[in-house]
């Protein structure tokens, strides 16, 4: 039995990877903010609520805790909650703005991976997937031909470079877990306000490929649902 841990997993991409992963036969702790939301998700899945607010030390530290006393392990923790930040001009953003895209992108994952790092332990094959996105990407950012080239929006960009980066590190850190990065590619979900050309099916593909693969599979790779990519 595979159990599977997900942030932000009450809609859009962490939800629809919850309800594939159940197809897949894992057990899926569908973690979120809103516990009427959270809640109402699991009951739709056939999953269990763990509140989890991942830029709240103490609500992720609980959140452990809650996983810890029910199931005491965790073999894939799937980072996946995630903010755009404010849309508009550039020349306006402030550093409260930055720091509030940065603690949930960047530190959220941080907070979540040092409290599950116990119970990923306990599994004879734990990975660590974090959901970052071609807009962190040097190379697609300044490849004319790519359309994440087109966008402008500094604060999450610079927050996904920062989580690949995040990513690269602990595969290095936890040479006993796989740790990997996942880019959706655009997908319609509420952070773009449904703009995306891809449903969610097709934007959980990477995720779903890093969760089910077997033991062996690398770490610190950068995956879409074409295959590997570049870090840079
Ligand atoms: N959609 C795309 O095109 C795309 C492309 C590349 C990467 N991604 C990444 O995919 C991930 C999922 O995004 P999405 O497109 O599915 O967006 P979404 O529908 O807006 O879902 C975001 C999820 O993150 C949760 N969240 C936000 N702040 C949180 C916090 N402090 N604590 C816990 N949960 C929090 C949200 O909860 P609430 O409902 O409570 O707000 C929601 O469940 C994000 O990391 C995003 O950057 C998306």
């Amino acid at each position: 039995m595979t159990i599977t841990f997900i942030t932000g997993a009450n809609k859009g991409l962490g939800h629809e990877t919850a309800r594939r992963l159940i197809e897949h036969g894992h057990t899926v702790l569908i973690g979120a903010r809103d516990p009427e939301r959270g809640a109402a998700a699991a009951a739709a899945l056939g999953a269990r609520y763990v509140p989890i607010d991942v830029t709240d030390d103490a609500s992720v530290t609980a959140a452990a805790a809650d996983v810890a006393a029910h199931e005491g392990v965790v073999d894939v923790l799937i980072n996946n909650a995630g903010v755009h930040g404010p849309y508009g001009d550039p020349g306006t953003l402030t550093g409260a703005a930055s720091l509030a895209v940065f603690d949930v992108n960047l530190a959220g994952v941080v907070r979540t991976t040092t409290a599950f790092l116990p119970l990923l332990h306990r599994s004879a094959d734990p990975v660590i997937i974090n959901v970052s996105s071609g807009m962190g990407s040097l190379a697609r950012t300044h490849d004319p031909d790519r359309p994440e080239s087109r966008v402008v929006a500094p604060l999450y960009t610079a927050s996904k470079a920062a989580l690949t980066m995040l990513t690269t590190q602990y595969a290095k850190a936890f040479p006993g877990i796989r740790v990997n990065a996942a880019d959706p590619g655009y997908t319609a979900t509420d952070l773009n306000g449904r703009t995306g050309p891809q449903t969610v099916t097709e934007g959980t593909d990477a995720i779903v490929a890093l969760a089910t693969e077997g033991p062996g599979a690398g770490s610190g790779r950068f995956v879409d649902r074409t295959g590997e990519i570049a870090w840079s």
